[in-house]
């Protein structure tokens, strides 16, 4: 287990992993919508090499807007976007969608041929890839996904959960460097949501795929992430580790946040117990860890 020291003050600000390479550089991006509202305002994030990075912010702070910005889907209004080396918008990073892919919160705004094989081959196909070739790596996608079962279903007879999936192997079928994934969890069950975090922790340790999940379910960061932007109006406001972000109040309430409830939960029963907080577990189990050691102490 990594450390959950309180860390020093210098230590609250983000260092980037120089010893990673950067995949993507979002440099003081802004984007304006066509109707006047201001989607991202000098943004700048980055992605490196086997992360898994969240991007937590309340509704409406930007955090889809800056996800379509990954592959090109929208443009900066100001501001530039480098991907694996190519700006966005140049002639160069006409194909980024090959290397970023991004799964639409809304499973049904990206699922839409007739059967699921054709779905998730439509990728590898549009991608110039023979026939035989791309049904091999669409088998193996929903594989990867633990969906072989409904290659034949019709999608939009397919549950909620179900759908998320199928849409993540559409994605993987392409073999991209990046996925992001825009509120994974959102409107699953338990069971759906737990499936989908062990499968984005798989993307990243089995595929070596870095993963953008945009979410504002703190806990869900919380287990998952190796770093956590604090989004707010459009831009990053805080950057850093969970533990420093999610320990922090002053920078959770500035994002218009709550603290995920392992946090909330570990203060309250230090006050109860008469014993200080000076762990920072993020997940149940580290929670468990620290408490019934400080209780035995
Ligand atoms: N297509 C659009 N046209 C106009 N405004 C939009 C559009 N999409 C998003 N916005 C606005 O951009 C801002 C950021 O939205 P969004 O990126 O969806 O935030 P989040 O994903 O964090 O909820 C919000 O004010 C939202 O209303
Ligand atoms: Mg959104």
């Amino acid at each position: 287990m990594t450390s959950l020291k309180t860390p020093t003050p210098d230590q609250l600000c983000f260092q980037p992993p120089t010893a990673l390479k950067e995949l993507i550089h979002v440099d003081c991006a802004s984007h304006v919508y066509p109707d006047g509202t201001i989607g991202i305002h000098q943004m700048c994030f980055r992605v490196f090499e086997s992360e898994i990075v969240a991007l937590c912010g309340p509704n409406g702070s930007g955090k889809s807007t800056l996800i379509e910005h990954l592959n090109g889907l929208l443009t900066p209004s100001e501001g530039k976007i480098v991907v694996r080396g190519r700006l966005i918008g140049s002639k160069e990073a006409a194909d980024l969608w090959k290397d970023v892919g991004i799964v639409f919160q809304r499973s049904d705004d990206q699922l839409f041929a007739p059967t699921v094989l054709d779905d998730v081959m439509f990728g590898p196909i549009n991608m110039g890839i023979p026939y035989a070739n791309a049904k091999s790596a669409a088998l193996s996608a929903l594989k990867a996904v633990g969906a072989s079962d409904l290659v034949h279903k019709l999608p939009n007879f397919l549950s909620g959960g179900q759908k998320r999936l199928i849409s993540i192997a559409g994605i993987l079928a392409m073999k991209p460097k990046i996925i992001a994934l825009d509120e994974p969890t959102s409107d699953l069950d338990p069971l759906h949501s737990d499936i989908i975090e062990r499968l984005i922790l798989e993307l990243k340790n089995k595929f070596t795929i870095s993963v953008v999940i945009a979410t504002h379910d703190l806990d869900f960061a919380a287990r998952i992430a190796d770093r956590v932007c604090l989004v707010r109006r459009g831009s990053i406001c805080a950057e850093g580790s969970p533990a420093d972000m999610f320990y922090n109040d002053r920078l959770i309430n500035g994002a218009g946040l709550q603290p995920p409830t392992v946090v909330q939960l570990y203060r309250a029963m230090c006050i109860e117990k008469g014993i200080s907080a000076t762990e920072r577990p993020l997940t149940i189990q580290q929670l468990v860890e620290v408490t019934s050691k400080k209780i035995v102490e």
